[in-house]
């Protein structure tokens, strides 16, 4: 048996100034939430710990380019480079491997110049991850294009790949999901959904970005997004995986 854990959608902000601009997300007490998660993962043991995306709240216009205030862009970036290697330092100190993806509220270079990548398989604990760096459309609906989409296609039907596998995105595939004016699934993601399921090697789908958080569970494929780390009650999701299925365990630092 293999044990996951998986946090999704931590908003932090601890060296970059502010909060998230909705109160719900509490950036600044993510450090202490992170202390709590270690000792919840000490007593858990599990093979691997999975964070997919939105580790940190940076600002939009600081993603853009610019700045959301008079402080320069550059040091925008220097803190949320000392707010990544805060995370990557967290990771590091629990002693198990990790696998963390960007969201869209991360900025890809400042993620990348800290934790590496872009993203290879990795296999672990007699499973392979495979991680997607994917993108917002500019209608800002998510969509897998490029190597990502290249990547996705080699998963599911290369020959070296004919193995057991997680998927690890920022976005979510299924259930389709529209909210506050926008689409949270992919485009395309009802084919993304029977080519996975097509593969007979993917395991779980594991995403983030839709705060309050989803589960379908009614196939081979666990399509698994845990409510937002970021909210009380910092919500969090363990998987026991083996050769007869995906055991999903809701779990919370606040119970
Ligand atoms: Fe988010």
């Amino acid at each position: 048996m293999t044990r996951l854990l998986h946090f999704t959608d931590m908003h932090l902000r601890w060296h970059q100034p502010g909060s998230a601009a909705n109160p719900k997300r509490a950036s600044r007490d993510m450090p202490g939430a992170l202390d709590r998660l270690a000792a919840n993962i000490a007593a858990l043991a599990p093979d691997i710990l999975i964070m997919s995306g939105d580790i940190l709240d940076m600002p939009d216009p600081v993603i853009a380019g610019g700045s959301p205030d008079g402080r320069p862009h550059d040091a925008w970036m220097a803190d949320a480079i000392a707010d990544f290697q805060l995370v990557k330092d967290w990771f590091e100190a629990t002693g198990i491997p990790y696998i963390a993806v960007p969201g869209n509220h991360d900025h890809e270079g400042a993620f990348a110049a800290v934790f590496g990548g872009p993203p290879e398989p990795r296999d672990i604990a007699g499973l392979r991850f495979f991680s997607f760096w994917d993108r917002l459309a500019a209608d800002r609906q998510p969509h897998r294009t490029g190597a990502r989409r290249a990547m996705f296609a080699r998963a599911l039907d290369a020959p070296e790949h004919d193995c057991a596998q997680i998927h690890i995105q920022h976005y979510m595939i299924d259930p389709p999901t529209f909210a506050k004016g926008w689409h949270y699934q992919y485009k395309g993601a009802a084919a993304m959904k029977r080519d996975i399921a097509r593969s007979g090697r993917v395991r779980a789908v594991l995403s983030g970005h839709y705060h309050p958080g989803s589960l379908v569970a009614d196939d081979a494929v666990v399509h698994s997004l845990p409510p937002a780390f970021c909210e009380a009650p910092h919500a969090f999701r363990i998987y026991d995986i083996d050769k007869n299925g995906v055991d999903v365990t809701d779990q919370a630092l606040d119970r």
